[in-house]
């Protein structure tokens, strides 16, 4: 997939998470950044249902993980927005997560504890614009 790209609404935010969806393969991580409402949710609707998910994703704030059954991989959705201390995902088994040959990782808020994400993780974060345009940018090296 190429960077940058504009989303003019939440359809295309959606739009962009079905095409990454066709690129992950099992294991793969991916680190999602930018302000509230920014549409990190929105793009992670599109990654659930491109990898084959039909049913509802919602953020998974409170819960810290959500697992969405895609066929023969599971999406593990979490958000470190309200997590106070790394201790806590890693509680959550983020260790086996992150090995797990038929998991893909997303996370909302990544840039919280960047040191528990590998270093090959792909890192998307989304600009708003003044405009309400967003735009999705990687800062994977
Ligand atoms: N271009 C856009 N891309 C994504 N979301 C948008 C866009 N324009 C408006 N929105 C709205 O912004 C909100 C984004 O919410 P959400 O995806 O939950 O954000 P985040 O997870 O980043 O906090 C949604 O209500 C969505 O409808
Ligand atoms: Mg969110």
């Amino acid at each position: 997939m190429d960077f940058p790209r504009e989303c003019r609404n939440p359809g295309a935010m959606q739009a962009l998470g079905r095409d990454l969806a066709g690129e992950l393969a099992g294991g793969a991580v991916v680190g999602l950044d930018g302000d509230l409402g920014a549409g990190k949710t929105e793009f992670v609707k599109g990654l659930a249902a491109g990898m084959g998910f039909g049913g509802v994703v919602t953020s998974p704030t409170f819960t810290l993980l959500h697992e969405y059954e895609a066929g023969a991989r599971t999406l593990y959705h979490l958000d470190f927005y309200r997590v106070g201390h790394g201790e806590e995902i890693l509680a959550l088994g983020w260790d086996e997560l992150l090995e797990e040959p038929t998991g893909v990782v997303v996370v909302e808020w990544a840039g919280k504890f960047p040191e528990l994400l590998p270093p090959e993780a792909l890192r998307l974060r989304v600009e708003m614009q003044p405009s309400g345009e967003r735009q999705l940018l990687c800062d994977s090296a």
